[in-house]
């Protein structure tokens, strides 16, 4: 939601805050603005409605220089995303400007307020408020720190700024409470995004802002105080994550670059983490201990989108390898249903980016409600990280596709770990079960490849179905928060209508849509000799036939050497064997392609899909 970067050093800073702005449109690609300040003092603003190559062709026109600037990318919430909407904006004298991500709730009471005060405002958006806040603590204070310290403290909601003025040169004002902020520490240069990636070709070292910090860049050092300015020293982080990575290396889309890189995401989740001599599991130091993950009764699991249907898997792995009762909760839902949590209770919370601003309410819910807090997470030093109680980091690298590819599958091996994790520590898993589960995981990321390296099939139904208007996937057992994750896949970048069903739940209801235009995509793996996989298997071959029966077209995600569901089904997509609890990670990947070979073929933008951010940091 809204992209913000800032640079100030000796480089000209146009390319560098053009080139953070693309790392940072996956969060918003509404709008897109800069501002710099030129040697001579001149603030200058360049804006443009639309993507960034709009932004990039108007600096083109009117080029635009300096050595501090700061920029945004917009996901509009107030106002429409027209370009005098876009970001920056700037007060009446237009000597202080602000891009912002967040939500300010009592924008309108401070706009009131400030007209009265003769402040004339140009747009429809709450951020203009800010700047002119900012410019009426100017009239009693020449410390532009001191103005954006006062200014914060009246405003309510959650925002994320960065602040420049031409009457202070080389100094960028950073703010957080809520969205993230990151600080890049360079050699006579300092960064600011709401992520890793545009800073990641520069630096390594960085720190995220805590909420209520303001931090005050310049070329040669970065202060940070609290809201009443009191000094605050940052936790330093260095980020192992490749620059590289960041980069579509050679892939038309992110989306497909991430898609492949699925086999090292669940290696490096895995790495270090299971010994394959003892099945023991290692866990990151955390402040939850042994005897407490023994006395939990209950886990709860929280989180939104694809980390959601993640957290489903979840619940068939921890109860069926730790028999530990599990509830999932959409964290926009957790909060509004006064759970009944208590010193017991381990909610998990699950989140790519760990900023996603309804599971971090959840977090605070729980914690308030003495529960302990188990995040998985992508991003360390993320708001979630820094709040939970303990981590598993998912190592999947920077994820900029708006659907979530690896880090989802990441999030699965990291929800399996804890399982068997769990179930050692119980007492439910006996080390050569331990060992057998060590095995299959480690082979887990071969599996992948051998997917990976013939995608033909995929492609051919691609052509076949992508003028579909809709489409159904169906999953019994696990397998349904796979078919709820394909469905999802479809519809954010293809925009055909698919959902997600139990295959069970046919009969109550969807048996009704099918016909011999709807196409069927039906999750139905098997592990040889796992009696309850065996029979969840036979289930949903009954509703394959009975949606064959009906005059549907079934497409089936089937085992390899699957005869008895292949002979039933209009066209197969097989996967490696694999254990019943491990086969929803390899089910998923074909699923993933096939939405995005919909999607190209629709001509729909795959990394940037209408309406959505790939971090939702408003609720
Ligand atoms: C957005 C993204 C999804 C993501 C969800 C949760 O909707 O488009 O891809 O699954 O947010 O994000 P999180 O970072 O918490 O996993």
């Amino acid at each position: 939601m809204c992209g913000i970067v800032g640079y100030v050093g000796n480089k000209q800073v146009v390319p560098v805050l053009l080139d953070g702005l693309r790392k940072l449109e996956y969060r918003g690609y509404d709008s897109a603005g800069i501002a710099v300040v030129d040697e001579h003092h001149n603030l200058k603003i360049r804006r443009a409605e639309g993507k960034l190559r709009n932004l990039e062709e108007a600096i083109r026109l009117q080029p635009i220089d300096g050595t501090y600037g700061i920029g945004h990318t917009r996901w509009a919430t107030h106002g429409r995303p027209t370009e005098e909407n876009a970001h920056p904006h700037r007060d009446c004298t237009g000597r202080v400007v602000v891009v912002h991500n967040g939500i300010i709730e009592n924008y309108l009471q401070l706009k009131e307020q400030l007209r009265r005060s003769d402040h004339r405002f140009v747009t429809e958006t709450d951020t203009e408020v800010i700047a002119h806040l900012i410019e009426e603590k100017l009239r009693r204070t020449d410390s532009l720190e001191k103005a954006v310290r006062e200014s914060v403290k009246e405003l309510r909601g959650i925002f994320a700024l960065s602040i420049i003025s031409s009457d202070e040169p080389d100094t960028i004002i950073a703010v957080r409470q809520g969205p993230p902020v990151v600080i890049g520490l360079g050699d006579g240069e300092h960064f600011v995004a709401s992520d890793i990636p545009p800073i990641l070709q520069h630096t390594r070292d960085v720190f995220f802002l805590g909420d209520g910090e303001i931090a005050v860049l310049t070329r040669d050092a970065v202060r940070v105080t609290d809201f009443d300015g009191n000094p605050v020293r940052p936790v330093h982080q260095r980020i192992t994550w490749d620059p590289i990575m960041a980069e579509k290396g050679g892939f038309k889309h992110f989306m497909l670059k991430e898609i492949y890189e699925q086999p090292r995401a669940v290696r490096d989740t895995v790495q270090g983490r299971i010994s394959l001599d003892t099945g023991r599991v290692y866990l990151d130091p955390m402040n939850i201990t042994e005897g407490e993950f023994r006395r939990f009764d209950r886990v709860m699991i929280a989180a939104c989108g694809t980390s959601w249907h993640a957290g489903l898997a979840g619940k068939y792995m921890i109860e069926q390898l730790a028999r530990v009762p599990v509830e999932v909760d959409y964290s926009s839902e957790f909060r509004y249903r006064n759970p009944v949590l208590d010193e017991r209770t381990l909610l998990i919370v699950i989140s790519q980016s760990g900023e996603t601003a309804d599971t971090i309410a959840a977090l605070r819910e729980a914690k308030e409600r003495d529960a302990r807090v188990l995040a998985i997470c992508n991003v360390q030093g993320s708001m979630i990280t820094r709040e939970a109680d303990g981590t598993i980091l998912t190592h999947a690298g920077p994820e900029i596709g708006v659907a979530s590819t690896k880090a989802f599958t990441a999030q699965m091996v990291a929800l399996y770990l804890f399982a068997l994790y769990l179930g050692q520590l119980r007492g439910i898993i006996s080390s050569d079960e331990a060992r057998r589960h060590a095995q299959q995981l480690a082979e887990l990321p071969v599996k992948i490849e051998h997917l990976l390296s013939d995608t033909d099939r995929v492609e051919e139904l691609a052509k076949e179905f992508f003028r579909a208007t809709d489409f159904l996937y169906l999953g019994r057992g696990i397998n349904f928060p796979i078919a709820l994750e394909g469905a999802l896949k479809l519809k954010e970048i293809s925009y055909i209508h698919a959902e997600g069903y139990p295959a069970g739940e046919m009969k109550h209801g969807p048996n009704a849509l099918i016909d011999e235009r709807l196409p069927v995509v039906v999750i139905n793996t098997r592990e040889q000799g796992n009696r309850a996989s065996e029979l969840r298997y036979e289930k949903t071959h009954s509703n394959i036939v009975e949606v064959k029966a009906r005059e549907g077209i079934v497409i089936s995600v089937l085992t390899e050497g699957d005869e008895m569901s292949s002979k039933v089904s209009d066209h197969v997509i097989e996967i490696p064997a694999a254990s019943d609890l491990l086969s929803p990670i390899l089910a998923i990947i074909p699923l993933q392609l096939l939405a995005y070979h919909i999607a190209v073929r629709r001509g729909c933008d795959v990394d940037q899909p209408r309406n959505l951010a790939k971090s939702v940091t408003v609720e």
